[in-house]
């Protein structure tokens, strides 16, 4: 795999370096997605109203991007904000959460720097209030030049909605360059996506127990691994990242292929007796 940045195992915790020597190195992902979910169940355990959770789960977003760094994963993309949150949640947790990622960035830029850390974002993200794209530019051309993992952040983001933003420049490039339908590739389809710039997750983690997609990079994960971890986001940390990176690796990946239970020859299928009745 392609390394980000130069390694710097030597800064994990002790615990982290205990699973990270467990891991094959030359089979890292080079992109892990993470849904993040459970702030608000966070709070609520502790009888705290739900800011305190998306609080502490800006933490945590902090920390495991710090952890994914120092082992050299290139991208790291993490759904910090839905479009579905946008609309559907109240306007004060909306607000909350803007005021909440300006204030990520005005923190922690300069930790992105210390941990040779690129910003991005993907999403409809021209919708969000004008002084919070101001500071998410910022933060992107501050950090612009890093070289270590590139940290994307999916704000206002919708898999369908990406889908159809997707479609509607392939059709505009299509009609412009007097392109048959017929002619249209996966490819085609790559090249318009938000994530067109990078390869497709390996391994998508979602914390919290919910079983779900949740409209979230519904494209590139067509052939990414799925963890799921009850613990919830706020009390995530680099060493659960490293943790789901190592089931990661005791899975065998096929992409559509086939394992060692193989039929090498026609010879060799024929021996079998088709039954079905
Ligand atoms: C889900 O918790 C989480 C979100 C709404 C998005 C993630 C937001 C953060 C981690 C905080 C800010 C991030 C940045 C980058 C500054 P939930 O409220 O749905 O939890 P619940 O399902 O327990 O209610």
């Amino acid at each position: 795999m392609q390394h980000a940045g130069t390694l710097r195992i030597h800064e994990l915790t002790p615990e982290e370096r205990a699973v990270y020597a467990t891991l094959k190195p030359e089979s890292l992902p080079e992109h892990v997605a993470i849904i993040m979910d459970g702030n608000g169940r966070w709070a609520g355990r502790r009888s705290l109203k739900r800011f305190l959770g998306h609080q502490q789960g800006a933490k945590s977003v902090q920390l495991v991007t710090e952890t994914a760094s120092r082992i050299g994963l290139p991208w790291l993309t993490l759904y910090a904000f839905s479009l579905e949150n946008n609309l559907r949640r109240p306007k004060a947790e909306v607000n909350f959460l803007m005021r909440l990622l300006k204030s990520y960035l005005e923190g922690n830029v300069q930790r992105m720097m210390d941990n040779n850390v690129r910003i991005r974002y993907i999403g409809r993200i021209h919708e969000l209030p004008s002084e919070v794209q101001d500071k998410m530019q910022w933060a992107a051309e501050t950090t612009a030049a890093n070289t270590g993992t590139t940290l994307t952040l999916a704000l206002n983001y919708g898999g369908r909605s990406e889908m159809v933003d997707a479609f509607r420049a392939l059709a505009a490039e299509m009609r412009q360059k007097h392109i048959p339908s017929s002619h249209i590739t996966e490819e085609d389809i790559h090249r318009h996506l938000y994530t067109a710039h990078m390869p497709d997750p390996d391994l998508l983690i979602r914390t919290s127990g919910e079983m779900r997609i949740s409209n979230y990079l519904l494209w590139q994960i067509a052939y990414a691994e799925i963890f799921v971890t009850d613990r919830l986001w706020p009390d995530f940390r680099g060493i659960h990242l490293l943790e789901a990176i190592a089931d990661f690796q005791r899975r065998e990946r096929r992409f559509g292929g086939l394992g060692d239970n193989v039929l090498h020859t026609d010879e060799e299928a024929d021996r079998y007796k088709i039954a079905v009745s």
